[in-house]
């Protein structure tokens, strides 16, 4: 006889059905599980017989065979351990079979028959939705996957209430969506930034338009803070933007309590980092850094000490917001629509241009040290701005600044506007302006006459790309946003986006 219970693997944030067949036929006692298993599925056969044995229930002396179709897919993760187990219980007759027709079974067992929580609940319940499935997943794991639509979902502590579940002795209620605690945002308040205002209306800028931005300046000018401040006036994540990050994370397992992110993403990956940490890879395709910072923030703090293979692999997922990751027998893509942040320092030392600090090495050492941020990589990074020496009047004055909360205002009102202008454009897939292009960019960025003409006559003193001619566009776009969102560019929002870009350096 053969039993059959549903479960899924997953190819990116692609998910895809799994057959999982249990026979139990008589023959010389063998448990085998084929179908191309990892090693923590091909473990899943002592973690199900002793899950089985807490029970009481011990594994027929026959010979079984766990059969996970197609067979041509590689299964990895931990999740197998619920769904064979359910397949064994359904061939040796402790549970009806037709019982578990139309779910999609996920979850690890312990040794004491306890179900744990493992990645990648939500996309597998959005699956579910789509194919009109019912789930069963790991009661930890609840709260994420009832966020996926109104299916049927049972999330049992441990294999003992899920069987009586099943037997109708003791029935489980449907758990409820949750939102996870991130606990409280620990970040400094742009109040107790002093001086450094155009970095701060940098800074307002990018947020409110979704822009890359560099900041460059000496040691201690505050570049650090001023990108730490960004989570405190970015606004919050819209449904479907907050769905979309959480799969990424649910497949990564760094879901907060097992709810959806409330809270943009905002990823700061040490300099060390390897290219498969940022981009994704590793043994499993794991999302890399700039995938859990999609709809979010990547800030890259020291840009020039990254290594250059892992920042030149970031020029093609800043261009296409997606991130492939290449491997003999597998493609796997996931979505990394980000905003970078960057800062780092001028020069080695630090100094350059402070005729008393800056080292004997001049002007040689600063330009290899910006030499090591590529000119296409500087051509993506729409607004570059310094961030010089705080000035000691300006740590003096005692005038408070102005509050996160303030700033969050203005962001908000401003990617309202784009959130209503783009919603025009069905299927763009966007909201915020630093990824209009084409017809769409030129629909919503007309210029007023004197506006393109020193557009273009800086772009040909200056030999701006194509590429940064239209990301000057966008940014003007986001300067007029702020101030209200007048349909047409002025010659005072080009001049003021042009004014972020450091045309001296990079291409
Ligand atoms: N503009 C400022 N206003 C108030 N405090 C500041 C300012 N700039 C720097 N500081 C203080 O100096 C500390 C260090 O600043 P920060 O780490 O941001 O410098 P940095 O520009 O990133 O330097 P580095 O190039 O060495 O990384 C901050 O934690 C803060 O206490
Ligand atoms: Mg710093």
């Amino acid at each position: 006889m053969v039993a059959r219970v549903n479960t899924v693997a997953f190819h990116g944030i692609d998910v895809q059905t799994v057959d999982v067949q249990v026979q139990i036929a008589n023959g010389l006692p063998a448990f085998n599980i084929v179908g191309l298993p990892d090693k923590a599925v091909a473990e899943s056969k002592e973690r199900v017989r002793a899950a089985l044995h807490a029970l009481g229930l011990s594994l027929p002396p026959k010979r079984l065979t766990v059969n996970l179709a197609p067979a041509d897919v590689a299964k990895e993760g931990s999740h197998y351990d619920l769904p064979i187990a359910l397949g064994l219980l359904a061939a040796m007759e402790v549970i009806p079979k037709e019982e578990l027709e139309e779910y999609l079974v996920l979850g690890e067992l312990s040794l004491d028959a306890g179900i744990r929580a493992v990645a990648g609940i939500l996309p597998a319940a959005m699956h579910a939705t789509a194919n009109d499935n019912r789930l069963i997943c790991p009661e930890s794991c609840g709260g994420e996957a009832a966020w996926a639509g109104d299916l049927d979902i049972l999330a049992p502590r441990d294999l003992l209430q899920l069987i009586n579940h099943i037997k109708g002795t003791q029935v489980m209620g449907r758990p409820t969506a949750t939102l996870g605690d991130q606990g409280p945002m620990m970040v400094p308040d742009m109040a107790e930034v002093k001086g450094q205002e155009t970095a701060k209306r940098a800074l307002e800028i990018a947020a409110a338009g979704g822009h890359n931005l560099l900041m460059i300046g000496p040691p201690g000018s505050g570049k650090s803070m001023l990108a730490s401040c960004l989570p405190g006036i970015l606004p919050p994540l819209s449904p479907r933007e907050a769905l979309e990050v959480s799969m990424i994370h649910s497949l990564a397992g760094t879901l907060p309590d097992g709810g959806l992110l409330k809270r943009r993403p905002f990823r700061d990956p040490h300099h060390s980092a390897s290219l498969p940490a940022l981009i994704g890879g590793g043994h499993k395709v794991k999302p890399g850094e700039i995938s859990l910072a999609h709809n979010g923030v990547l800030f890259l703090d020291e840009l020039p000490e990254f290594a250059r293979a892992t920042l030149e692999s970031l020029r093609q997922p800043l261009e296409t917001g997606d991130a492939l990751v290449a491997r003999v027998n597998n493609h796997v893509k996931y979505p990394a629509r980000f905003q970078l942040i960057a800062a780092m320092n001028p020069c080695r030392c630090g100094h350059l241009g402070d005729a008393d600090l800056e080292c004997t090495k001049v002007p040689r050492c600063a330009a290899d040290y910006q030499a090591k941020i590529s000119g296409p990589m500087m051509d993506r990074i729409d607004m570059q701005v310094d961030v010089p020496a705080v000035k000691v009047s300006d740590l003096e004055n005692d005038t408070p600044g102005e509050k996160s909360s303030v700033v969050a205002q203005r962001v908000q009102a401003a990617r309202q506007i784009q959130e209503d202008r783009y919603a025009q454009y069905e299927d763009c897939g966007y909201g915020v302006n630093a990824y209009a292009d084409g017809k769409i960019l030129e629909d919503i960025a007309p210029l007023e006459d004197d506006a393109r003409a020193l557009l273009n006559k800086t772009m040909e003193r200056a030999k701006l790309s194509a590429r940064a001619y239209f990301r000057v566009m966008r940014v003007a776009r986001t300067i007029a946003d702020l101030d209200g969102g007048a349909g047409i560019l002025t010659k005072t929002h080009i001049a003021e986006a042009l004014s972020y870009r450091r045309v001296s350096m990079g291409s």
